[in-house]
């Protein structure tokens, strides 16, 4: 079998149905069910044998390794972490301790789990940690797109904290042998993003008629991918890729962000028609502190070693994404009750 780490938030629970709708092996799920992890993105799976689900905490060393002596997977897939930049400004202390001091413990439980292994099942043993584009900071409009050997220079507690985490698994493989991988995305979006991210918050507040909060000018680039395409590539890497190695994984999709507000708005117009459209509602409010400008990725490497490219077009993963949340709006009630509200008091009504 294999081990997902934060499996029931948005990226993992997409990576976790994706596998065993594929035929891949039974799965562990780990989670400590945060804010951002929600077991009904998995509820299609109650009953199936092949899904095991274990709410324990990363940096909770012992039971890791109580759950990997339990399951003995054959890999480990490491997607949990405090992923939202604007909460890494109002609160890095969590980011740190998941994204920095989770990674260490979570990588002392695996090395001690993988070096007890049989010599074969050692060779073939596999850690995928899941990392960000973000790690390698800001482009100006003309810089080339990051490859993967761009310095590091990350910008907000969030990144430096994913940073923190990428060069702890780099160390893993060098110093101990740890047969690891990393992979670097960029913008991720689709079905069960938790609705505090650009698209799906957009998506939320147009369909109440509330306003649309473009952060400072909207001119801010960022390279979209349909998060069906990242997890195909986390499955190829896991299958083929070397140890290691870092691969970047990008939508080849460079939008401003206000381009992608206008392209939902219009979406939503086609499928939700609304009296006078959906764009009046874009307000322009203060932007995120040290907000990086530009992302983009050059994923040559992947293409090439491995033969991924994204299956989606930003218009067909928009069309998909905005029609899921549509038809699943008692999703979206769910997740923001309770805490949601305080976070978008906390985040938007101080806002200028
Ligand atoms: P998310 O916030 O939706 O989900 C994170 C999950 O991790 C949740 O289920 C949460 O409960 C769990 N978790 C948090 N802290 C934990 C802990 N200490 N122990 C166990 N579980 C814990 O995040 P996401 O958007 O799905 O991102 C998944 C991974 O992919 C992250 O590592 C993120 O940095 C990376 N990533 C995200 C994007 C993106 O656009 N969303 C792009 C590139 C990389
Ligand atoms: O690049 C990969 C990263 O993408 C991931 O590592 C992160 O986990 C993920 O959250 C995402 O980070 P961003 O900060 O780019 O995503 P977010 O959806 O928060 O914001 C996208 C852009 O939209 C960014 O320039 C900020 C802007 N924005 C965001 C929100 C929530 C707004 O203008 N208004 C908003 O209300």
């Amino acid at each position: 079998m294999i081990l997902v780490t934060g499996g029931a938030g948005f990226i993992g629970s997409n990576f976790v149905l994706d596998w065993l709708a594929g035929g891949g092996e039974p799965v562990v799920n780990v989670d400590k069910l945060t804010y951002a992890g929600n077991p009904a993105n998995l509820a299609s799976l109650s009953g199936d044998a092949r899904y095991r689900f274990a709410q324990a905490d990363i940096g909770d060393q012992a039971a890791m390794e109580a759950i990997l002596a339990e399951h003995r997977p054959r890999a480990i897939v490491h997607f949990a972490a405090e992923s939202h930049v604007d909460r890494s400004i109002h609160g890095p202390g969590e980011f740190v301790q998941t994204n920095v001091v989770g990674t260490f413990r979570l990588l002392e439980a695996a090395r001690g789990h993988w070096l007890a292994l049989p010599a074969a099942e050692k060779e073939a043993f596999r850690f995928l940690h899941v990392s960000t584009d973000e790690v390698y900071g800001s482009l100006s409009e003309t810089d080339p797109a990051f490859s993967e050997t761009t310095a590091y220079a990350p910008n907000s507690p969030y990144s430096a904290s994913k940073a923190g985490s990428d060069h702890l698994v780099r160390a893993y493989h060098h110093t101990y042998g740890l047969p690891t991988v990393t992979t670097n995305c960029s913008n991720n979006y689709g079905p069960y993003q938790f609705p505090e991210k650009l698209i799906p918050l957009m998506i939320a507040n147009a369909l109440e008629g509330k306003p649309l909060p473009v952060y400072g000018d909207g001119r801010q680039v960022r390279d979209w991918l349909y998060v069906g395409d990242h997890c195909e590539a986390i499955r190829m890497v896991l299958a083929r890729g070397r140890t290691g190695e870092v691969y970047n994984v990008g939508g080849n999709a460079e939008k401003r962000n206000l381009e992608v507000v206008h392209a939902l708005c219009d979406t939503l117009q086609e499928m939700r028609p609304r009296e006078g459209g959906y764009r009046g509602l874009v307000t322009y409010v203060a932007d995120r502190p040290g907000h990086d400008r530009r992302y983009a990725i050059d994923a040559r490497k992947i293409r090439a070693e491995l033969g991924w490219a994204p299956r989606e077009t930003f218009e067909s993963g928009i069309a998909r994404t905005v029609r899921w949340y549509l038809d699943n709006a008692a999703w979206v009630a769910q997740v923001r009750s309770g805490e949601y509200r305080h976070w978008i008091e906390k985040n938007y009504e101080k806002r200028a």
